[in-house]
């Protein structure tokens, strides 16, 4: 089951339902998915995943879901929520490569964070992401994020060596607004 806690045009924001394990764990084993992620490196299993989404149900962590399948595509968290500074880190990752590129991303990142602003009260949202994945770092720009700093050489992948680049959006910048 999901349900419509944030809803926007094409998808919908759900809390984290254990039972969605499975998908979580093709997601997971997908290195085409995993390639931008921190997990490439983990072992993800059927039964550690189950246990992993029952802790993480509790967490401003939710399931992207299509709103015109009710389909669960992803998920999009935050991490690190910091209500005296009133910061938080925001991760993202739609498993389903079938809805790469069609705005899903953007959207549903754009409904955690006018969640983050206007109901938990944050102020400044920060991302890391790698600097091989234009289309991430594409999609944040139009959201409203800018680069804050690069940490240099501190990703290996492929016999490789990356950057991985830093972003964040202030309410202000997200609303356009001043305050
Ligand atoms: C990153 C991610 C969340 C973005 O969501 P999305 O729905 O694919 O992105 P959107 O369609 O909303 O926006 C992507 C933008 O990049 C463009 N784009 C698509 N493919 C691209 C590519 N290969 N290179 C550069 N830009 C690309 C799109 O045209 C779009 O820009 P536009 O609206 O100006 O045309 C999603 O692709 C994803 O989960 N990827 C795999 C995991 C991942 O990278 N997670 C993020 C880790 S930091």
């Amino acid at each position: 089951m999901h349900f419509k806690k944030m809803t926007g045009k094409n998808c919908y924001l759900s809390p984290i339902n254990p039972e969605d394990a499975e998908k979580f764990t093709t997601w997971l084993n997908d290195p085409e998915v995993t390639r931008y992620l921190k997990t490439a490196t983990h072992i993800i299993s059927l039964h550690g995943e189950k246990e992993f989404l029952q802790n993480l149900a509790k967490e401003h962590v939710y399931t992207i879901v299509d709103i015109k399948t009710d389909n669960p595509i992803g998920t999009v968290g935050l991490a690190q929520m910091d209500h005296i500074n009133r910061t938080a880190e925001i991760g993202i990752f739609i498993g389903d490569k079938n809805y790469w590129g069609k705005g899903y991303g953007t959207e549903a990142m754009s409904l955690l964070l006018d969640y983050a602003f206007k109901t938990l009260d944050l102020y400044s949202i920060f991302l890391r992401v790698y600097e091989y994945n234009e289309r991430a770092i594409r999609s944040y720009k139009k959201i409203g994020f800018k680069q804050i700093g690069t940490r240099r050489k501190a990703l290996r992948r492929d016999l490789k060596v990356y950057d991985i680049i830093y972003m964040d959006i202030l309410s202000e910048d997200f609303y356009h607004t001043t305050q």
